[in-house]
């Protein structure tokens, strides 16, 4: 592998630039010394095919064993290219040998949401799975809140009811036809105090007669492939099912957005399960287009 890294960058380069063209709210650049210094690190992980002596396809996986998803296999939009979908289909058997070998079922890919991405991993039984969305943060937004609402900011004594609230939103991706199951006991209170503890991440609670009845939390994304400097991420947003249709998600949501423009920031990115219908209305009327889409495969009897 190390001897073809150059060849693997470049050709992330020129693919990354491509799907920049394509979609305005994936940003096409590669750093190509961090990008050597990634593949050099992860070596072991990835695959080259060569034909006639040049590289025609890469893949790189890293196994990674989740509360939520158990032992799994993630590839990053970086960690993968062909020049047709049969090098794809051969560099991934080859890979996934390796990953059920090591006990890992479930393979998640992320891709550009088009369906030159899309299709050759469909033919592999890859399903859709999470859609990730962007917006731009131009223009000042106005807040119109609904009476009796108001916001603040969270912090590490809104534990239980910041858990209470993520209970509001693991039930409703229960539902059908999300079927989400097995979120429960996931190590959800963990992350929860490390989310309120960590300085770089803003969380908001909105109240009514006292009591919480919504939040959402945002951070700065961290560099990586496709995302431009300056995006903010938005999640664990809920809104208790008694407050719901009175606009405390959009005033909550714009409130956000706009504290986080005003702090700089240029592009917001959120998202959601494929599944979650209501939800994906729900964004995209916020401005939200689809950027990556995550497909997945569980590997098992089909
Ligand atoms: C998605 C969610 C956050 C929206 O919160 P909300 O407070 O109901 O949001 P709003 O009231 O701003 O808007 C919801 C709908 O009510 C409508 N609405 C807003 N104000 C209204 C009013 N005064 N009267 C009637 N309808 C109203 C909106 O038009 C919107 O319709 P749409 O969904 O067709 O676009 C909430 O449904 C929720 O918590 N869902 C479960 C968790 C979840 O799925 N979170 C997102 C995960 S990605």
């Amino acid at each position: 592998m190390t001897d073809d890294i150059d060849e693997v960058v470049a050709r992330l380069m020129a693919y990354q630039a491509a799907v920049g063209e394509r979609h305005a709210l994936i940003n096409g650049w590669v750093d190509d010394i961090a990008m050597a210094d990634s593949l050099a690190a992860s070596a072991r992980d990835t695959l080259v095919a060569r034909h006639d002596g040049v590289v025609v396809g890469h893949l790189r996986g890293t196994v990674l064993a989740s509360s939520v998803y158990g032992e799994s296999v993630w590839i990053n939009p970086e960690g993968v290219s062909y020049d047709n979908p049969e090098i794809l289909s051969a560099l991934y058997a080859a890979a996934a040998t390796r990953w059920l070998g090591a006990g890992a079922t479930r393979h998640y890919v992320w891709v550009p949401r088009d369906d030159d991405a899309i299709g050759p991993w469909r033919h592999l039984g890859f399903a859709y799975m999470h859609q990730r969305g962007a917006k731009y943060l131009e223009d000042p937004a106005r807040v119109e809140w609904p009476e009796g609402y108001a916001i603040r900011r969270g912090s590490i004594d809104d534990l239980e009811v910041a858990l209470e609230l993520d209970d509001v939103l693991r039930l409703a991706q229960e539902e059908g036809p999300s079927f989400a199951l097995g979120l429960a006991d996931t190590g959800q209170r963990d992350e929860w105090i490390e989310t309120l503890e960590d300085p770089t991440v803003t969380h908001y609670l909105v109240e009514h007669d006292g009591h919480a009845v919504a939040q959402c939390a945002t951070f700065a994304l961290p560099e990586r492939v496709g995302t431009f400097d300056n995006t903010v991420h938005l999640s664990a947003v809920s809104v208790r099912p008694e407050h719901r249709a009175r606009g405390v998600g959009r005033a909550m949501v714009t409130h956000a957005l706009e504290t986080a423009r005003r702090e700089g920031f240029a592009i917001a990115e959120t998202n959601w399960r494929v599944t979650n219908h209501r939800a994906g209305r729900y964004w995209r009327s916020f401005g939200f287009e689809e950027t990556y889409l995550r497909l997945h495969r569980h590997v098992g009897v089909g």
